[in-house]
């Protein structure tokens, strides 16, 4: 590919449309390319502005397809679950898997706590022993000054729940930090969160500005960034499915439900030794797990980065999921850190958000990261069930025919006649496309 010209200066500043033609100039066919994006909005103009304003620099809309996952049993309550995923078998596998253990007594989810972290990292040139002293004093005072920032988060049951003084300076010369929780109740919380922080660095260099006993270095403080943790491991959901082993006879055609509950356990006993499978294995489990957090507006790109960080905890990248077999009973269980709003940011503003979260039954934030790992559970162990018996291609390919049909422009009755043919017949493009030139010749 080669280099494309520089974007003249002020891009940003340009109307949409401006905008629009700037970019369709880098394609072949530029009248093609304005009509094609513009195909993509949105016909009300009013619902369009919603979406442009979401960020900067928008031509169109992407388009990603909203599914749907029916009866997801969770601690006795049915769901319908919106999964937003463009991965064909994502939502079939999911599917599968609730109707598998609807049948089996459900899923079961517990939240572990919803206790979200934020960080004030700051310089001081004095040592900790000098520091400690003064730390109840300093508490004290940011929690005054935030007052009126928490007063209506308190309200709901939340705020901020502990503020520790960290010290880092053995690692880095003259680094401290307040390490803050905070429960931000139904909200996912990063704007509170940091407003609270923001005002805790003011009031971090006010404080010891105004401490007129200490010696003049002793009075500064350099805060050097105020910011969330995406690492919660404390804002955690434990979901599990759970069945005598007996009750897997029939997914493998060659062993015994109890032989087969080994066979599981022991492909994701590989998820926790070897981190190339592991990788592999948790991408699974967040192909659920995204779906729905996208569905409901929420930041998948934290979520996801806390369960890395969460699936890292022992000192090595391993599986979120777990299996025990004990007398005879088989678990398959899944834990990761989860943050999620139910109301606020984008959860509020995008109109499918909305009815997401409408479509299942209004949740509070706890309910709905239940929601979105049990996704996860069900997606792994679809995915574990395919790879263990007939492998993921035959059901994987069989979807991705659609697509393979459709980037070969079939027509309607040529769709059916090579859905017909690979019945019985390994799917690949280029067995498609062969298939598609014989029956058009
Ligand atoms: C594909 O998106 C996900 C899987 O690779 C997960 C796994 O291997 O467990 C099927």
């Amino acid at each position: 590919m080669g280099s494309r010209e520089r974007i003249k200066k002020g891009f940003s500043k340009l109307l949409k449309e401006e905008k629009l033609k700037t970019i369709a100039n880098y394609f072949e066919n530029p009248g093609e390319v304005i009509s094609l994006l513009k195909s993509y909005w949105h016909s009300d103009s009013k619902q369009q502005q919603l979406f442009d304003e979401f960020s900067e620099n928008t031509i169109t809309n992407f388009f990603i397809p909203y599914g749907i996952s029916p009866n997801v049993m969770i601690n006795g309550k049915n769901y319908i679950v919106p999964m937003v995923i463009e991965e064909s078998s994502v939502v079939a596998a999911a599917s599968a898997a609730a109707k598998f253990w609807g049948e089996r007594g459900g899923f079961h989810a517990e939240v572990v706590d919803v206790r979200k972290v934020g960080q004030v990292h700051f310089g001081w040139k004095g040592p900790m022993a000098q520091l400690t002293p003064l730390f109840p004093a300093l508490k004290e005072r940011l929690l005054n000054d935030t007052e009126t920032i928490t007063a209506n988060m308190k309200k709901r049951g939340g705020g901020i729940l502990d503020i520790q003084l960290l010290d880092y300076t053995d690692r880095l010369p003259d680094y401290y930090q307040l390490r803050v929780e905070f429960n931000t109740c139904d909200s996912m919380g990063a704007n509170f969160i940091n407003t609270v922080l923001e005002q805790f660095g003011h009031s971090l260099h006010d404080f010891f500005a105004q401490r007129l006993d200490l010696p003049e270095e002793l009075r500064q403080t350099e805060i050097i960034m105020t910011i969330l943790s995406n690492n919660t491991p404390d804002c955690r959901v434990k979901v599990w499915v759970e069945c005598p082993v007996e009750q897997l006879e029939g997914i493998d055609e060659h062993l015994s439900g109890p032989d087969y509950a080994l066979k599981f356990k022991k492909a994701v006993d590989i998820a926790h030794i070897d981190i190339d499978r592991a990788t592999t294995h948790n991408k699974g489990i967040y192909n659920g797990i995204d779906a729905v957090v996208i569905a409901t507006g929420n930041d998948f790109r934290a979520v996801e980065a806390a369960g890395h960080t969460y699936a890292s905890r022992r000192g090595r990248y391993e599986s979120l999921s777990t299996v025990t077999i004990n007398d005879g009973i088989f678990r398959f269980e899944l834990e990761v850190p989860m943050a999620l709003g139910t109301v606020g940011g984008l959860t509020s503003l995008h109109p499918l958000a909305k009815k997401s979260l409408e479509l299942l039954g209004n949740p509070t934030a706890a309910e709905l990261m239940t929601i979105a790992a049990t996704m996860g559970l069900a997606n792994n162990f679809s995915a574990v069930r395919s790879l263990t018996t007939k492998g993921i291609q035959a059901g994987h390919m069989k979807m991705h025919l659609n697509n393979i049909l459709n980037q070969l422009h079939a027509s309607e009755d040529e769709k059916q006649k090579a859905h017909e043919f690979f019945k019985d017949q390994t799917v690949s493009y280029a067995a498609v496309e062969k298939y598609l030139d014989s029956i058009r010749k």
